[in-house]
């Protein structure tokens, strides 16, 4: 199969992306794109920015410190930033950055630029209301760009490497982690049972269970950042349910 693949003029990295989802037998569960894709309506946008999500994004915070450790200052740009939460715990842990967040969603904004303002970052962090991707600009580049657990809500990946290319520089750092689709249906049933508690909201348990259906594969991945002129990046599964995709832009 691989000889014949090759023939047809498929990259190797798109022969085992196609090998390791027929492993995964005819249960495999294809994509699901997420009712919305913006997270805009307001009790939406109140119940996520009132979940305590410290642990997930201070785990993303120090996987960056550890990825990147030679990584003090310059200007951060935090894609599909929601509340600002894990936006404001990098700012915090590098005092020498400036951080854009941006979101397409205002609901989502607010939120965050009142969590800015308590945290008294206003100086340093700023909210943007812009929908992804990121056209190509001329004000000056970043020196990072971050996005956590947002990629799965797009309906192609393309879309996150087109904005990482579009206000990245040479040397540029990109951190990205988001959520792995399960193999099946069930495995993701069974995901959510481990990581919810039988008292968290419905909704909660419900919202979950669609985005690891709509997340992307690790090997999905791959593909896309190939295609994208990004095959030095990594894609790393670092959980049972979480990868993180890195690099730096040459
Ligand atoms: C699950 S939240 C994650 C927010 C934040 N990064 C965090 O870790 O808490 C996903 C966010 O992606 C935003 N989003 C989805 N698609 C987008 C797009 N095309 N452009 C900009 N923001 C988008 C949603 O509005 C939502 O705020």
């Amino acid at each position: 199969m691989l000889i014949f693949s090759l023939f047809l003029g498929w990259t190797p990295n798109q022969v085992f992306a196609k090998i390791a989802r027929q492993l995964q037998g005819d249960n495999a569960v294809n994509r699901v794109l997420e009712p919305e894709e913006l997270m805009d309506e307001v009790a939406q946008a109140e119940a996520y920015a009132t979940s305590d999500f410290a642990e997930p994004h201070e785990a993303f915070v120090t996987r960056f410190a550890e990825t990147f450790p030679d990584f003090s200052s310059g200007k951060v740009a935090d894609l599909c930033c929601g509340p600002a939460d894990p936006t404001i715990r990098f700012a915090r842990r590098y005092p020498d950055t400036c951080v854009v967040g941006y979101d397409g969603a205002e609901s989502m904004l607010t939120f965050g630029r009142k969590a800015v303002t308590q945290a008294g970052l206003d100086f340093r962090i700023s909210l943007k209301h812009q929908l992804l991707p990121i056209p190509a600009r001329t004000e000056p580049q970043f020196n990072a760009v971050l996005c956590n657990g947002s990629m799965h809500h797009l309906p192609n990946s393309t879309i996150l490497w087109d904005t990482v290319k579009n206000i990245g520089m040479i040397g540029s750092l990109v951190f990205i982690m988001d959520l792995t689709r399960p193999a099946t249906t069930e495995a993701a049933e069974v995901l959510v049972q481990q990581h919810t508690k039988a008292t968290d909201p419905k909704l909660m348990r419900r919202d979950f269970y669609n985005s690891l259906l709509a997340a992307f594969r690790p090997e999905e991945v791959r593909v896309d950042l190939d295609a994208a002129g990004l095959d030095h990046f990594r894609v790393e599964v670092v959980s049972d349910r979480h990868m993180m995709i890195y690099g730096q832009l040459r």
